[in-house]
């Protein structure tokens, strides 16, 4: 009998503004690998339960919109699709309304419990499909994917975040774009970090401060810690 070769997951972590997304991207295409943007999925969610009108004051209602979800999540690192009951959603879950109602969702423990157990199963699918599975978000390398081979946690200083979410939405960065995004970014991280860990490394998790690099390096210093565990 011939031996599986053992899926490769990465883990990679971090808070809004940090450069997770746009790396974890370049960093599975580099590597020919399957991708899961799992803060997607809490997107598509909230999308959801808005189209449905589902009262966001009502965690029990949320948790039945999670369990029903009828969501196809692509994953091609270089066009990740984000489909929900036939539509395309894409570009509705990157919405300002969507991002500031996000948290509201992603902070409900039913909810988490069941896009928890939904993220485990494509993460293994994805692995199994494409030898490796690059995923991103809030818990992947410490509650989602505990025992994947990278896990690290990409962050920034408060400052870098800032500029870079300003410049992405706002294509700005003078002072009015900067407090314009700040709900977006502080206020969200700061609810959302009630219910996971990713201000600091746990046990294990490596470390990536992107403060001072460009978008090249910040690839670069994710692939050699991908290298190094291939290695191992
Ligand atoms: O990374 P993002 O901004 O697209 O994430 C959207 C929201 O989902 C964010 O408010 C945090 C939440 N999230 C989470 O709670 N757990 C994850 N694994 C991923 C995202």
């Amino acid at each position: 009998m011939t031996s599986q070769p053992t899926p490769f997951v990465i883990g990679i972590d971090g808070p809004s503004g940090s450069g997770k997304s746009s790396v974890s991207r370049a960093v599975a295409t580099q590597l020919g690998a399957g991708y899961l943007d799992t803060g997607a999925m809490y997107r598509a969610l909230t999308w959801w339960c808005c189209h449905t009108e589902i009262d966001l004051g009502n965690a029990a209602a949320i948790t039945r919109a999670a369990v029903e979800l009828p969501l196809d999540i692509g994953d091609d690192p270089s066009a990740p699709t984000v489909v929900v009951d036939g539509t395309d959603v894409a570009e509705a879950i990157r919405t300002s309304e969507v991002s500031s109602l996000v948290s509201t969702v992603a902070t409900v423990p039913e909810v988490r419990v069941e896009m928890q157990r939904r993220q485990r199963e494509l993460i293994e699918q994805i692995a199994a499909r494409h030898g490796s599975c690059v995923a991103e978000g809030r818990d992947v390398t410490t509650v989602i994917a505990p025992d994947a081979q990278v896990r690290i946690l990409l962050t920034a200083s408060e400052e870098a975040r800032l500029r870079r979410r300003s410049l992405e939405v706002h294509g700005a960065t003078d002072e009015a774009a900067i407090d314009a995004t700040r709900d977006q970014v502080v206020r969200r991280d700061r609810d959302d970090s009630t219910v996971s860990q990713f201000t600091e490394a746990a046990d294990g998790v490596s470390v990536v401060d992107t403060s001072d690099l460009d978008f090249e390096g910040s690839v670069a210093a994710v692939m050699a810690l991908v290298d190094a565990a291939r290695r191992r």
